[in-house]
């Protein structure tokens, strides 16, 4: 395919991300001695940095392939929650359609790193479902965006966002509206009813069917899911394996290996899958290119320490 080609179908799909919002935060210092309080090192801080992580690393991505995201979701009315939407104000992507609720927490991930090194993660999530009048809230805003987009994004991280009923709601929006419907998912979630492609990693797949997927079982397993679904597609993603496409129209498993890089950071290479899938479909794509470019595209962020996107350009090169 011309890289001209992708630059012009890329541009300006409208995305629509809906899931659960992640605080990433970093604390980089310096450790020179052991605390007289207890024996572990005393970090002395030199800078600190927040990202935003979940669903709205799916929209850095999309945004990163020249696509126009939409984030909807929740978050917090705390001070997390605040300094979280001023980051996410600051990397450019609209607050418009995010909630801020006084009884949700904002998640927040905090890493403490030292000498390059992660000491000590420190998490705080509360990931009960959210209540149904916040759940109505959210609908309004799909429905108020839903219609002038390309494609649709579910990231779920399992953090409380995504119930079977909404997920049951959102599948019958999509269908009328006919456009291609991504899913990062969580097994608690399957089967994601209407979905176009879901793009679960190893341990997600083996999570929707109680069982281990492995090399020699892989196109049953992938033929059995989507039995027990109505996707048109599913893409097993297989980390260092690369992935694993298999289409309902010809039950036929494709395997696609990883581009050989030097391995930095693996992190985020999921939210850069389904982003890179989003925009493929989007721009009328068949699920074999879609899938070669979410490849391409997780090979170049895979080879990048702590930042988790992989710009257009940088996808035209690896492709
Ligand atoms: N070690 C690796 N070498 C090359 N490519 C890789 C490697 N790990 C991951 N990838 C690429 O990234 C894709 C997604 O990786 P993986 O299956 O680990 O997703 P994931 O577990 O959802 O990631 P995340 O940590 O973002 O949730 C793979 O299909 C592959 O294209
Ligand atoms: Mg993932």
């Amino acid at each position: 395919m011309k890289r001209e080609k992708i630059i012009e179908d890329f541009k300006g799909k409208k995305i629509c991300v809906i899931g659960d919002l992640i605080y990433d935060r970093f604390i980089f210092g310096n450790v020179s001695r052991v605390s007289p309080e207890a024996p572990v090192p005393v970090v002395e801080v030199i800078s600190e940095r927040g990202v935003p992580g979940g669903a709205a690393n799916v929209v850095n991505n999309i945004r990163a392939l020249k696509g126009e995201p939409l984030l909807i979701g929740v978050t917090g009315k705390d001070s997390f929650g605040k300094e979280f939407l001023e980051i996410i104000r600051k990397t450019g992507i609209s607050c418009e359609n995010i909630i801020l609720e006084k009884e949700v927490k904002t998640i927040v991930k905090t890493r403490i790193i030292a000498h390059k090194q992660q000491i000590v993660r420190i998490d705080r999530e509360k990931t009960n479902l959210l209540d149904e009048n916040i759940i109505n809230k959210l609908k309004k805003k799909i429905e108020n965006v839903l219609k002038d987009c390309d494609a649709m994004v579910v990231s779920d991280y399992a953090k409380g966002t995504f119930s079977h009923q909404f997920l049951i709601w959102l599948g019958e929006k999509v269908k009328k509206l006919n456009i291609p419907y991504i899913v990062d998912p969580k097994p608690r979630n399957f089967p994601y009813p209407e979905a176009t492609i879901v793009t679960p990693n190893r341990g997600e797949a083996s999570g929707f069917l109680h069982k281990e997927i492995t090399k020699k079982n892989l196109s049953s397993f992938a033929r059995e899911i989507l039995s027990k679904t109505n996707w048109q597609a599913v893409l097993i993603t297989l980390g260092e394996d690369g992935m694993a496409l298999c289409e309902r129209k010809s039950r036929e498993t494709v395997l696609i290996p990883a581009k050989l890089k030097e391995v930095y950071d693996v992190t985020g290479a999921g939210d850069t899958v389904v982003s890179a899938m989003a925009m493929a479909l989007s721009s009328g794509y068949s699920f074999k290119t879609a899938a070669n470019i979410a490849n391409a595209a997780a090979s170049v962020v895979v080879a990048k320490l702590g930042t988790s996107v992989c710009t257009i350009d940088e996808l035209l090169k690896s492709i």
